[in-house]
């Protein structure tokens, strides 16, 4: 018999208990029953035309959508605007809408609130590095109060594209490589900008994406074609999504590539299938940016008017940019190409969820209430909190980190220093670099009497232009020269010699990663190793700070550097976070999400693979190079030194229906508080088809004092250990062996086996 253990579920597994009771209140099915009254009323008063606006969303910078072209379009009735993040704009396009349209029709104004608004948080791989849901949950909850308050109602967020290639530029945008981690991060998201449910006052609506697939782009090639297996797509790349979905997002953007030879965005098994049917989804789809037109650059639709009408057969409801709808759908209507019922069921979400926000009560953004939440105490802490929580130790040697407070001199080195756009990040453009906290400006708060010289070194430069060079102007290089180059990185050598220690920051420019980034090559860009070299072989105490959003090359670092702290993008507060952490203030807690490379050539790396024919060689898969990770997913270090003291399984044996209850007795043996992540995973040793050697099934970061012990219980639902069989072409449960392992990292050794048997 299975004993139920006497400790408080999971805080993601709580959440998600409590949203899913919240979801089910009578009140809220009595609220949506009225509300889809007001939605059939108001359909059958709608013409075509008028229903078809609804369907549309224009984006509303000048430079795509002229101030009159915009005042016109909200004078017709559009569906949604996305881009306007100015208060008083979307306050005057509102009043055009509630005025002057005929059925006075509020606007969805839509943005991309990504890692926060104005209040920049760290970057969503950062984010999932905390391995902490509720964490996640808080600081998107925080960037839709700023948001909302602006008058923003739609983040185009959360990104759950798993990406297992480092070399994709919007690595950087996601939860990383594996599929439960993944699901917690989804759902923590959708929780956090959603509230208790989809339109709750303060919070802002979800658009799960990109659906689907989109993170598995070969080459690691952004926008290229995903061509993922029915077995990883159901068991590794769906599941994500799946999670928003039940986590009840309220919209999913359906993405721009070919999946396995079909655009995602006319792809009706995808869309309507999968989504509607099997999943129960009832929002509604928005494509990407202009991806109903682009099915005839695929080569999928004949022209525009079959584009629009094969994105309404498969099931997008609105369409982001493009205007094929507004030209096409209404006379292929009147044609009978496509019946309008199929037009009121796609139009019939959108209403239900402007009603569902108030906005027909009260559509207009409170300017105090702006100025009030706009980058608040609050906002800039849980910032500051959320950078202190995701940065990953990757190496302390000798216990080179935490900083001596006493030191009389610090060289701060490298283009990323002091550079307050590098600090927020990519997709931070409503964030203001002049609020940002750079590392060099967080140690100087930190060590007022210390000698603090920075210096760039070297500059970084990407070496195209970027899709977002008109919204965020990139800091251009100042050095130009030869001679000047070489003048500036002598300097910084100098410095570095005249001080006692030096932090050098590296890494890449934010314009380096994010979307139309990816990489043939991961190594530092420019001359930063160079530079890293030069100052190594001084011999004097040297920290490297890594600014980045993704895995670099950093094997030569790895071997000569002392201590290695990946900090990825920051965000607002990054310098003060950073300091804490470098000075011992805070101890790092942060596990990476992604295998961690030697080299590009190694891409895609993850851990979840099949068990080859000789798993005993898979470090020596190349002649040339080794092949396996520089750092496995799920590691990071601590100053602390917390150990696995042993692993217990409540039972041997658990039924189908049952639970298997695994606790870790975890022990910090230092003089200093920290955390560690407890990593719970198990692999199937046969069924109906293969396995992964390892799949990560829980895990749980638990806070220890100095010399504390403490038990973790961690519990894995049975239906947790069924799969979706490439055999069976369904989800099975199997009874069968199972090993499982406890640790701190994918390379857990802690091992235990049970055996899952038939449930009643
Ligand atoms: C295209 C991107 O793929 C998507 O992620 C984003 O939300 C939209 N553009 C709007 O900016």
């Amino acid at each position: 018999m299975l004993n139920r253990l006497p400790h408080r579920l999971p805080r993601a597994v709580a959440g998600a208990l409590l949203f899913s009771l919240a979801a089910c209140l009578p009140g809220q099915t009595a609220k949506d029953d009225a509300i889809q009254k007001k939605v059939d009323a108001l359909l059958r008063q709608m013409t075509l035309g008028e229903k078809v606006e609804q369907m549309e969303q224009a984006a509303g910078q000048p430079m795509y959508t002229p101030k009159e072209k915009a005042d016109a379009l909200a004078k017709n009735g559009i569906g949604s605007f996305l881009f306007f993040t100015d208060p008083e704009r979307i306050n005057a396009l509102q009043h055009i809408a509630m005025t002057e349209s005929r059925l006075h029709i509020p606007i969805l104004f839509g943005y991309d609130v990504i890692h926060g608004f104005r209040t920049i948080m760290p970057v969503p791989l950062a984010m999932a590095s905390s391995w902490d849901p509720a964490l996640v949950e808080r600081t998107q909850s925080m960037a839709a109060r700023e948001a909302r308050a602006a008058g923003v109602h739609w983040a185009f967020a959360p990104m759950v594209d798993i990406a297992r290639d480092a070399r994709w530029g919007r690595i950087m945008e996601g939860a990383g490589e594996d599929p439960y981690l993944g699901e917690q991060m989804a759902a923590a998201q959708v929780r956090g900008f959603q509230g208790k449910y989809a339109g709750a006052p303060d919070h802002i609506l979800v658009s799960v994406k990109h659906f689907a697939g989109y993170g598995a782009a070969e080459g690691g090639r952004d926008y290229d074609s995903t061509n993922i297996s029915d077995e990883q797509l159901q068991n590794v790349y769906l599941r994500p999504y799946k999670a928003g979905v039940d986590a009840g997002a309220a919209t999913m953007m359906s993405a721009y590539q070919n999946l396995n030879g079909v655009p995602a965005t006319g792809n009706r098994w995808l869309l309507t299938d999968v989504l509607r049917h099997e999943w129960g989804f009832k929002g509604f789809v928005v494509s990407d940016w202009e991806s109903v037109g682009s099915m005839k650059t695929h080569g999928f639709a004949r022209d525009e008017e079959d584009a629009a009408i094969r994105a309404v057969q498969a099931g997008v409801n609105m369409e982001m940019t493009g205007e094929t709808y507004r030209k096409w759908i209404p006379a292929a209507v009147k044609s009978g190409k496509i019946p309008e019922s199929e037009i009121d069921a796609l139009v019939r979400p959108i209403l239900a969820i402007k009603y569902r926000m108030g906005l027909f009560e009260n559509p207009y953004v409170d300017l105090k209430k702006f100025q009030q939440e706009t980058l608040s105490i609050e906002e800039r802490t849980a910032s500051r909190t959320a950078a202190e929580q995701t940065a990953v130790l990757l190496k302390n040697e000798n216990h080179l980190l935490p900083l001596n407070t006493n030191l009389k001199s610090l060289a701060v080195i490298g283009p990323l220093a002091d550079s307050k756009l590098d600090t927020m990040g990519s997709w931070a453009i409503h964030g203001d670099r002049r609020d940002t906290v750079t590392l060099v400006e967080g140690l100087r708060d930190s060590l007022p009497q210390t000698k603090i010289d920075a210096a760039v070194g070297v500059e970084i430069e990407r070496g195209s232009a970027t899709i977002f060079d008109e919204q965020v102007i990139p800091e251009k290089p100042t050095l130009t020269a030869g001679a000047a180059k070489a003048e500036a990185f002598a300097h910084a050598v100098e410095l570095a010699r005249n001080a006692e220690a030096t932090v050098l920051v590296l890494g890449e420019a934010q314009t380096m990663s994010g979307e139309a980034a990816s990489r043939a090559r991961l190594n530092l860009p420019g001359e930063q190793e160079r530079l890293l070299e030069a100052v190594v072989a001084l011999g004097k105490p040297v920290v490297l700070v890594l600014m980045t959003g993704r895995p670099l090359d950093i094997t030569w670092a790895q071997q000569h550097v002392p201590a290695i702290l990946n900090i990825w993008y920051p965000g607002t507060e990054g310098g003060h976070a950073a300091a804490n952490l470098l000075l011992g203030k805070v101890n790092p807690s942060g596990h990476l999400p992604v295998t961690w490379p030697r080299e590009a050539g190694q891409e895609p790396l993850y851990y979840y693979q099949s068990l080859p024919q000789n798993p005993d060689n898979t470090e020596h898969r190349y002649w040339d190079a080794s092949s396996a990770p520089l750092y496995p997913f799920g590691y990071g270090l601590s100053y602390a030194d917390i150990r696995m003291k042993g692993m217990t399984l409540d039972a041997d044996s658990v039924s189908t229906d049952g639970t298997v209850c695994v606790r870790a007795i975890v022990e910090n043996t230092s003089k200093v508080a920290g955390a560690q992540v407890v990593q719970v995973y198990t692999h199937k040793r046969a069924g109906s088809a293969a396995r992964p050697a390892r799949e990560l099934k829980a895990f749980q970061k638990v806070w220890l004092a100095p010399g504390e012990t403490k038990t973790v219980a961690l519990e894995i639902p049975a239906k947790e250990l069924s799969y979706w069989s490439p055999v069976a072409k369904k989800v099975v449960l199997e009874p069968g062996e199972f090993d499982l392992w406890a640790g701190f990292d994918a390379t857990a050794t802690e091992h235990k086996s049970f055996h899952l048997t038939a449930g009643k």
